[in-house]
């Protein structure tokens, strides 16, 4: 059956293409990282408007680390200045702003403006939006089944279920599964994103560079998941009068 509406979708965004948006136009990659902060305001009150549960975008990976260290101070810089100016938009549109990822390796500057954009949204009922920074899902499935290792003691295999519930905890987050998984600038791969929650992700790859990701873009996407037919690994389901008609018709 194709899918109904937004209401308690999970959308995950891999938000890539900052940096050949830029040099496509003689500029620094920071003004591509600069143009993609826009990106994000525009697709958070858009994904708001259409009714999505929760929005999880890829800001800075583990494995970003090793980029140049001004543009990884500039990455942070933005990420402080949204969180400084963006925190009482989304308090006042009811959007629960939530980090996810290390925090252990983050400057204090950073920690502060995180934990302070976190208790001021933490009522946030409209939306759950996740900013995933130092994130790795490898890291995340390690955390996990260390702690659930922890938890068994004797028993020696943790559940789906336990490995799920311990990924969350290590993760300091409720949201789990993933609906739709959105790729912007050309590449096919996960990159080490949500590999867990995203085992029956839909998955959406586009050329569209990050910077010029707009409303439009993720309506698309939104419809695209629509036309999906999700089976979780069952069978297309067919109501009974159809199936003993299609018996009898020798179809
Ligand atoms: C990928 O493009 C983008 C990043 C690694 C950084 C994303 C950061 C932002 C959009 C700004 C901060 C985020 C928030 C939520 C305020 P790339 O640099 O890998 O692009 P390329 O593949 O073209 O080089």
């Amino acid at each position: 059956m194709p899918n109904g509406s937004n209401e308690g979708l999970h959308v995950a965004i891999i938000m890539d293409g900052n940096g050949r948006w830029a040099t496509r136009r003689g500029l620094p990659r920071v003004a591509g990282h600069r143009a993609g902060v826009a990106a994000v305001q525009r697709v958070v009150e858009r994904a708001l408007d259409l009714g999505v549960r929760c929005l999880t975008l890829y800001a800075f990976s583990s494995d970003n680390w090793r980029r140049p260290a001004p543009e990884v101070q500039s990455i942070f810089w933005l990420l402080r200045a949204f969180l400084r100016l963006e925190t009482k938009r989304l308090r006042q549109r009811g959007a629960r702003l939530e980090i996810i990822g290390r925090r252990d390796r983050l400057a204090e500057s950073v920690l502060r403006e995180i934990e302070k954009a976190e208790s001021a949204t933490a009522m946030g009922r409209n939306i759950h939006v996740r900013v995933a920074i130092d994130y790795s899902s490898r890291d995340a499935i390690t955390r996990a089944a260390a702690g659930a290792a922890a938890v068994l003691e004797h028993e020696r295999v943790p559940s789906a279920e336990l490995l799920a519930t311990m990924m969350m905890e290590t993760m300091n987050t409720q949201s789990a599964d993933v609906d739709l998984l959105i790729r912007t600038g050309g590449e096919k791969r996960l990159s080490d994103f949500l590999l867990w929650e995203s085992a029956y992700a839909e998955l959406l790859f586009t050329d569209r560079m990050w910077p010029d990701f707009g409303e439009a873009d993720l309506e698309a996407a939104l419809e695209e998941f629509k036309r999906r037919e999700r089976r979780f690994g069952g069978v297309v389901s067919v109501e009974p009068q159809t199936a003993v008609a299609s018996i009898g018709s020798g179809l």
